[in-house]
This record gives structure tokens, sequence and C-alpha cells, in this order.
């Protein structure tokens, strides 16, 4: 008998892709007012056993428990109708329509006037989500395809939490997102869990798993490592638990042999009308440079300004 803090519990879960094991005997639960962190390295299975508890896809084997009740959701309306929201890795938005279409994705039929859609009426429904998000980054009636990455992710964000889940999964949804979108999602999942529900967070960013997650769960090679509770989070041992190895400082492959001193390109102060102000670069011969940043730090616009696509 599952208790009643308990919203979700997954037993001896196993996923193979052909012969690839994507998970390999998982197990674990979610208590309400907790917001737990799954890392673990590329591939180690967090999209994959976060898309069976959203109805994505199913599992080879093992049996969950959501509410008490046996789970075994056969899509991702059916998850979303019981309480269970998912924002993807990938991108879960749909270009060609509106906000208020993509948020209504599914349900249409909740504005059905005859044999048509009420589109003011859904668009209206929509503009009170937003406002009630605190959402003034775009508008209901405004087409996707005019936004940028971090608006479309929080239009899934906005989307999921129409439905007011009881158990959210954020897949790798920082990485788009910008110092604002960031606080607005640490302010969802904040909110998520003053009222007693439970998130399942996923970030490759670990000071930020380490700040937002009451409790982290390792996964390695489809193999659930360890959970850790706040107050045992040491980024080392984290890290450990995640490549199986001690890690000392020298992340570097030994083999690598660096780059010549022959420069290929070269910027010297450029500057655009927005978001750049005399950026000087070189690029060797050889040398593979990554440029990162947050959503809007112009990064992007580097790139284009280099390709000459922009002036
Ligand atoms: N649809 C699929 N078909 C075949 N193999 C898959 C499929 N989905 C996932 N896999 C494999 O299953 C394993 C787990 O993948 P998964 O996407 O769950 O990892 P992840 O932890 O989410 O990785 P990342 O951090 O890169 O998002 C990987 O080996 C991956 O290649
Ligand atoms: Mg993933």
């Amino acid at each position: 008998m599952t208790d009643q803090n308990t919203i979700l519990e997954v037993k001896h879960m196993d996923k193979n892709f052909g012969v690839t094991v994507a998970l390999n005997d998982v197990s674990f639960s979610l208590e309400r007012g907790n917001v737990y962190g799954l890392i673990g390295e590329n591939g180690s299975g967090k999209s994959t056993v976060s898309s069976i508890i959203a109805g994505m896809q199913p599992a080879t084997k093992g049996e969950m428990t959501y509410l008490g009740q046996p789970w075994k959701p056969s899509s991702m309306l059916e998850a979303q109708e019981h309480g269970i929201g998912m924002i993807v890795q990938e991108a879960g938005t749909i270009p060609n329509i509106t906000v208020a279409e993509n948020i209504f994705l599914g349900h249409e039929n909740l504005f059905q006037k005859g044999l048509f859609v009420d589109k003011g009426k859904m668009e209206k429904a929509a503009q009170d989500l937003l406002d009630e998000l605190n959402l003034d980054m775009f508008k209901a009636n405004q087409r996707v395809s005019t936004l940028d990455m971090q608006a479309r992710k929080i239009v899934e964000i906005a989307k999921c939490l129409y439905w007011k889940p009881d158990l959210l999964i954020v897949d790798e949804t920082s990485t788009a997102l910008s110092f604002e979108g960031r606080e607005f999602l640490y302010r969802v999942l904040k909110k998520m869990k003053e009222e007693n529900k439970v998130v399942l967070f996923i970030s490759h960013d670990l000071d930020e798993m380490m700040q937002h997650c009451d409790k982290l769960t390792v996964l390695r090679d489809g193999v659930i490592i360890g959970t850790l509770d706040k107050k045992d989070y040491e980024p080392n041992t984290i890290r450990k638990m995640m490549v199986g190895r001690e890690l000392e400082g020298d992340y570097y492959r030994s083999d690598m042999e660096g780059y010549s001193d022959e420069v290929v390109l070269r910027a010297d102060c450029i500057t655009t009308m927005e978001d750049l102000l005399c950026f000087d670069l070189e690029l060797h011969k050889g040398e593979i440079l990554g440029i990162g940043g947050l959503s809007h730090c112009g990064m992007h616009t580097l790139g284009r300004a280099l390709f000459g696509v922009e002036k």
C-alpha cells in the first residue's frame, strides 16, 4: 500500500531499444512537496524514464503507480489529463500556429461551437493564463514562429501549467533560457513545491540542480547509482557518481595536440546594431573555438555577423 504522500512509484523499470539498454531495473518514488533532480551524463536514460512516466512511450518491463493506482499511460494527452505534465527536451511547440493554439493543442473541443472552434474564446483563455503567470513577453494571439527559443520554451511551460499538474517534469529546459526565463522557471518550481506537488527536474547545470532540488538521483548507463539529500550535496561526489571514476582536475585528452599559431579568422571590435559591442576574436588553424552563454547574450548575432548575414 502506497502512502498518501507518494505521488509516483516506478518499480523495476527496463527499457530496451534493440540492443541498447536505456534503463536497467530503475526504481524510485516521488513524494509530495519536493523538487527531485535527475542527473547523469548524456545518454544515461534521463529523458527515457521521464517520457515513459509522461506517456510518450511504454516501458519494456516494470510497473508504475500514480496516486495509488497502476499507471500505464498510452499518450501524453492521457498523462496531461491525469495531472502529469512534461516539458520535453526537444522543441515542443508548433511554429505556424498561435501561442493559444499551441497551448490547447489536442484540446480544441474545449472551445467547440457547433462545427467550429471558437478561436476568440480560446485566445481569451490562453491570454488569461499568461496574465495569471505574469508573462508579458508575448501575446496569446501571436504566432509561435515569431518567438525566439526562450519564449517558445515558456509557451510549453505555460501549456503544462494550464492543467495544474500534480507532477511536472522539466527535461533540460534551462539551456534554452536566459536569466529572466530561468527566474520564471525557478518561480514555477517553488510554487509547485509550496502547493505540495512534485517536480522532476533534469538539467546538466550542476550548480542549478544543487540549488533548486531537494534530492538528487544519479543515473549512469540506465542504472540508478544513488540518491543524495540536499545536505549531502558535494560536486565532486556527484560527478564521481555520474562518471563512475575519480575526476582529478585534468579533463583533457592526453592526445590533444593543440592548434597552430596561424590565424585563419580575425575580428577586430565588431559591433552590430543589436547585441554586439566591440567583439574581438582570433581563430587559429586546427582550433575548435566554442562560444557559449545564455540566450540573448549576443552569441547568435556573432555567428551571423561572422558569416556575413548581419552587418
Ligand atoms: N528512440 C530511441 N531509439 C533508440 N535509442 C534510443 C532512443 N531514445 C533513447 N535511446 C538511447 O537510450 C539511451 C538513453 O537515452 P536518453 O535520451 O534517455 O538519455 P539522456 O540521459 O536523456 O541524455 P541527454 O543528457 O543527452 O539528454 C541512449 O543510449 C540513447 O541513445
Ligand atoms: Mg535527455
